[in-house]
């Protein structure tokens, strides 16, 4: 295990606690999550991973082992942060455990991960839920599933400023090997959905990278503005989840443009996720990757969380039959597309992508392929 052995030659001593938690692809449901509806995700085999061991004392040390770099910090001064920086996600978790009244002694860590950073596959809720299992163990604490997916989400709201929802840490926490995750974040429960037999996810990063914060906050808020304007006529409507298409175009006029459009999106990948859902239990892959393609094509009309990069991307699949599906992934825009393919076909075709995106742009895309895994664990 090269994260205990990169443990001890850093500090001579075993790790007391060594985690694991998977990155994630968002498969349908752009932005559905802070919304309060459905979203099929999966959990693949990138991991962010973290070794640990109690210290005497306040002063935590960790070290990036991809990085090279290390960190050094207080418990006594977690609020203490230089904005951007990778320690603040530790820092962030910690603090989420202290308001819990969980005390989580100082360590040394080591932390190492595969997951591509700032593309769209949640390495930071990788990361966070990677600290979470080990400093829940290193404190003795028995945290729930749901209650972690919160810590990690508390890191990113209070913390790092993002208002993310739940999507990322849930896919993490509950990903399950050649399962999708159905999340329903209404009533916070997550179930496993085997994944169609033969297909897997081509991931190609179209290595722009994306700014998440301002942008993702401002759509955010403009759904928050939709529900307030519908619901002062329809007070039954507490979130997106409750618009049907109709009820929205009844009130277009009441709305303004921005609103009106990112609703939009959101109720339909409602519906294009209650469609694939029902898909699946068919086995109706075509269909399946039809409404992946669809689910891009209102990202970059309506949501405008898409980008010239991952449009030319999509259009490049659109154009290869051994693609069922593709479509932005996350947050938007910039970082990965995730396309549906049959695993006989995925190395070919991601070879394929990257040569036509070369040629079109110039970029070089990263491509890999992934296999749906296990969730978050301690090892
Ligand atoms: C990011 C956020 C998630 C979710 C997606 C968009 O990954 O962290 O909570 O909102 O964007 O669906």
């Amino acid at each position: 295990m090269q994260i205990r052995d990169a443990f001890k030659a850093r500090y001579g001593t075993e790790a007391a606690v060594v985690s694991r938690a998977p990155g994630r692809l968002e498969v349908l449901g752009n932005h559905v999550d802070y919304n309060e509806g459905c979203v099929l995700s999966v959990a693949v085999d990138r991991y962010m991973n973290l070794a640990a061991a109690p210290v005497e004392g306040t002063v935590c040390r960790v070290w990036d082992d991809v990085l090279k770099e290390e960190r050094t910090f207080s418990l006594e001064n977690l609020l203490e942060h230089t904005k951007g920086d990778w320690a603040n996600y530790i820092k962030g978790v910690l603090v989420e455990f202290a308001q819990r009244d969980v005390k989580v002694p100082a360590f040394n860590a080591v932390i190492a991960g595969n997951v591509p950073l700032s593309a769209g596959m949640s390495s930071s809720a990788a990361f966070e839920m990677a600290c979470g299992l080990a400093f829940a163990k290193l404190a003795n604490a028995n945290i729930g599933w749901l209650d972690m997916a919160k810590i990690g989400q508390g890191a990113e709201n209070n913390y790092i400023g993002a208002k993310t929802g739940l999507l990322d840490q849930f896919s993490s926490l509950m990903g399950k090997a050649d399962s999708l995750v159905y999340s329903d974040f209404r009533s916070c429960t997550a179930q496993s959905i085997p994944m169609p037999k033969g297909l897997t996810f081509v991931v190609v990063n179209c290595m722009v990278k994306h700014v998440l914060t301002n942008e993702y906050n401002d759509r955010r808020k403009a759904c928050e503005d939709a529900v307030t304007v519908i619901s002062q006529r329809h007070p039954e409507v507490k979130a997106l989840r409750d618009v049907s298409p109709e009820l929205l175009e009844s009130q277009r006029s009441r709305l303004p443009e921005t609103a009106y459009k990112c609703a939009a999106h959101v109720v339909g990948e409602l519906a294009r996720v209650a469609e694939c859902l029902e898909c699946l239990k068919l086995g109706d892959v075509k269909r399946f990757g039809q409404l992946m393609f669809q689910s891009h094509e209102s990202s970059r009309t309506l949501f405008e969380n898409s980008c010239e990069e991952l449009d030319e991307i999509v259009a490049i699949a659109h154009g290869i039959p051994e693609c069922l599906g593709a479509r932005l992934s996350g947050g938007g825009f910039g970082g990965i597309t995730v396309h549906l393919v049959r695993m006989e076909d995925a190395d070919a075709y991601a070879a394929r992508v990257a040569e036509a995106y070369l040629a079109k742009t110039g970029r070089k895309a990263d491509t890999f392929v992934c296999a749906a895994a296990d969730g978050a664990k301690l090892l």
